[in-house]
This record gives structure tokens, C-alpha cells and sequence, in this order.
């Protein structure tokens, strides 16, 4: 009853603030019928992205976990017409996929994606970028934090997806490797002066969860 309220919520606002899209619509179905799966952030989270993006000026953008790009097709249409975007994805198929949904909203010209372990493709990126989002492996959201602090520069603005997990992630005891990880991630956010950060606890389309927003001083 409660999440199925949730789902509604983000669809009665997402029908009035988001509505039809050509190009983010083709992208999810594309995702479906590649058989990706469906954890794209909602389309009220991407607008979200888009605001932040936007509203910030920012000129280049790191996202780490591209999936099929819908979250992509979001922070790089807020970016101006020489903007750039770089997004790091490990599965070939998915990035296949990003590939043609960018192509079709018009996007691949000033996106790439970086194929390959993120881990390792990041050595190889140059900085800084005004906005950097996670969206991968949970596992290893520390070192993709750390990354990101040193391709930032002050004002920076660093987000992070799912870091709440239906609650899960207040389990100082859990063997689950994500909310570990995700734990870790949080004690060096804590810890790390350079940054300012909070935490938005949501609920909607993809049931419980959060992110962690920081700007980099
Ligand atoms: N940001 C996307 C969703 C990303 S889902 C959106 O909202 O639309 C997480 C993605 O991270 C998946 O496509 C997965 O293949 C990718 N991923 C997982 N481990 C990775 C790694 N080590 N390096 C790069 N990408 C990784
Ligand atoms: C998962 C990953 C995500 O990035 C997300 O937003 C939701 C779920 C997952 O791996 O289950
Ligand atoms: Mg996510």
C-alpha cells in the first residue's frame, strides 16, 4: 500500500513536470528491449540532475555507471552547446546501448563513453569537472569518491546514488557487500574536510532510498 502510493506520487508529479519525452523515452525502451536492467534513476531524480547541473553552470561532467544513458541524457542536456560529458561504463552491451540512446537525443557529440572498469578507466581521465556523479558498483563508491575529489576543484559538486538501500545501510553488522561498502563510503564523507555534504533520504518509483550531495570547498 505504502510503496504502491509512493509509485503513484512519482507518477502523478513526473506526468506534470517531466511528461512525453522523445529521446528519454526511446532510451528506457531501448533499455527494456536490450534486456538491461531497470535501475535508472526516476525521471523526478535525472530532472533533479538536470537542475543541479544546470544551475550550477557546469561545463564538464564525470558520471560513473552509465547503464543505458537515461541519467546521461539528463545532466548533458543541461550542459551548453561545448560542454562535455564523460561516463564510464563496464558492460560492453550497456554502453552499446548508451551509445544509441545518446545518438538519438542528439547528445553523442559532446558525450562520451568510457568502456571498461572504472577503476581503471579514471586513471586515464583528465579533470577537473564542475559536477561528478556515482552511479556504479557500491562496492567501490569510496575509491570512485576519491576520484572524484581529485578531479574536482572547489565548488565541485559530487553526488552519489542509493545510499540508503531501504534503510540498510544503518546495519553496522551487514555482510551485504554494497551496504558495506556504501558504509565506508559514508565514514570517509564524514571524515574528509575538503567537502560539505548531506544525505536526502527518498521514497518514490524505486521504493526506499537516498543520496548523498557534496560540494567541495
Ligand atoms: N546512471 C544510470 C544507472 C547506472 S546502473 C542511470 O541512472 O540511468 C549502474 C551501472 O554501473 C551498470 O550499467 C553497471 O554495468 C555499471 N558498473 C558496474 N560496475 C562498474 C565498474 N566497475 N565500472 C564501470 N561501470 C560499472
Ligand atoms: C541498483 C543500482 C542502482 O544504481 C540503483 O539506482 C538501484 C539499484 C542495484 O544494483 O540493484
Ligand atoms: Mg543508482
Amino acid at each position: 500500500m505504502t510503496e504502491q502510493l509512493w509509485r503513484d506520487v512519482d507518477t502523478y508529479f513526473g506526468g506534470l513536470l517531466v511528461g512525453p519525452d522523445t529521446a528519454l523515452d526511446a532510451a528506457r525502451e531501448a533499455n527494456t528491449a536490450a534486456g538491461l536492467p531497470a535501475i535508472d534513476v526516476t525521471p523526478a531524480l535525472g530532472k533533479l540532475l538536470g537542475l543541479l547541473a544546470g544551475s550550477i553552470g557546469a561545463r564538464r561532467i564525470l558520471e560513473i555507471g552509465t547503464l543505458g544513458g537515461y541519467s546521461t541524457i539528463w545532466l548533458a542536456r543541461a550542459l551548453p552547446p561545448d560542454g562535455r560529458l564523460i561516463t564510464c561504463e563496464i558492460d560492453p552491451t550497456h554502453a552499446a546501448v548508451a551509445r544509441e540512446n545518446l545518438a538519438r537525443a542528439g547528445l553523442d557529440g559532446i558525450v562520451e563513453v568510457l568502456e571498461g572498469p572504472a577503476a581503471q578507466t579514471l586513471t586515464s581521465v583528465a579533470g577537473p569537472f564542475d559536477l561528478v556523479f556515482i552511479d556504479a558498483d557500491k562496492p567501490s563508491i569510496s575509491e570512485y569518491f576519491t576520484h572524484a575529489l581529485r578531479l574536482s576543484h572547489p565548488g565541485t559538486m559530487i553526488i552519489v546514488d542509493n545510499v540508503v538501500r531501504r534503510g540498510s545501510v544503518i546495519d553496522p553488522d551487514s555482510d551485504d557487500d554494497a551496504v558495506r561498502g556504501t558504509r565506508r563510503f559514508a565514514e570517509m564523507l564524514a571524515a574528509e574536510e575538503r567537502v560539505s555534504a548531506t544525505v536526502i533520504q527518498t521514497v518514490g518509483s524505486k521504493g526506499h532510498d537516498g543520496f548523498a550531495l557534496a560540494v567541495v570547498g
